[in-house]
């Protein structure tokens, strides 16, 4: 199986937790994408959608799916989303494609937060696959990043992005993540942070990994 029949695979297993009348928050990348096309047979049985990117918003326009701001809900019943990394601790690296905030406020609303990879994500350390996408406000960049490099990682400016709130990324290398929990604060405590992409003091509820055998529920 390709690598995208498997996120397939994981996006389509996802439908089995939705239940009737649920608002349902989506994130955002290529696995959400199928589970978005997915969902399209269920359009009619769920209660509303909460987008976290615009991206994730045109997909849903495009399937006919209704969505609504986070803030007409307070909370989402159930959100799903991909990474690009995920631990057996259900800690994750998120925001390859740059919606980490928003993704991470909408899991943090969320009553249950159902992470779906193919097993490729699958790590034992997080950090050895993927940088550390880091959203910081336009002004702060450089700061935060000489703050990073400080802390001995490689702060690489993703050049030519601006994030759906109007700020910019930094993608950490090298970042030595023994404490996912003490690391996400210590990101989010540099002045000019906006977010950080690991998700540790909210880590997901299941993870949903698609294997060529078939799937394992974590
Ligand atoms: C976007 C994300 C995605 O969930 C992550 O990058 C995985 O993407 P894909 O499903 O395309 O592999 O965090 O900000």
């Amino acid at each position: 199986m390709t690598q995208d029949e498997l996120k397939k695979l994981a996006a389509e297993s996802a439908l089995a937790y939705i239940k009737r009348d649920m608002t349902v928050g989506i994130g955002t990348g290529s696995t959400v994408n199928h589970f978005i096309a997915a969902l399209v047979r269920m359009k009619h049985d769920i209660g509303m959608t909460v987008a976290s990117s615009i991206q994730t918003e045109q997909q849903l326009k495009q399937h006919g799916i209704e969505f609504t701001a986070l803030n007409n809900v307070g909370t989402v019943d159930i959100y799903i989303d991909g990474a690009d990394e995920a631990n057996t601790h259900h800690y994750l690296i998120k925001g390859l494609g740059g919606a980490l905030t928003r993704e991470k406020v909408i899991a943090s609303a969320a009553k249950q937060f159902i992470c779906i990879i193919d097993q490729s994500k699958k790590v034992d350390v997080l950090g050895n696959l993927s940088p550390v996408p880091v959203e910081v406000i336009p002004m702060a960049r450089s700061y935060v990043a000489r703050e990073i490099v400080k802390m001995g990682a490689d702060p690489v400016y993703r050049e030519g992005i601006q994030t759906d709130n109007g700020n910019q990324i930094l993608d950490v290398h090298n970042l030595k993540i023994t404490d996912p929990v003490i690391m996400e604060k210590m990101l989010n405590n540099i002045p000019g942070v906006v977010e950080n992409g690991i998700f540790a003091k909210r880590p997901a509820d299941v993870i949903i990994m698609a294997t060529p055998e078939g799937i394992r529920t974590i």
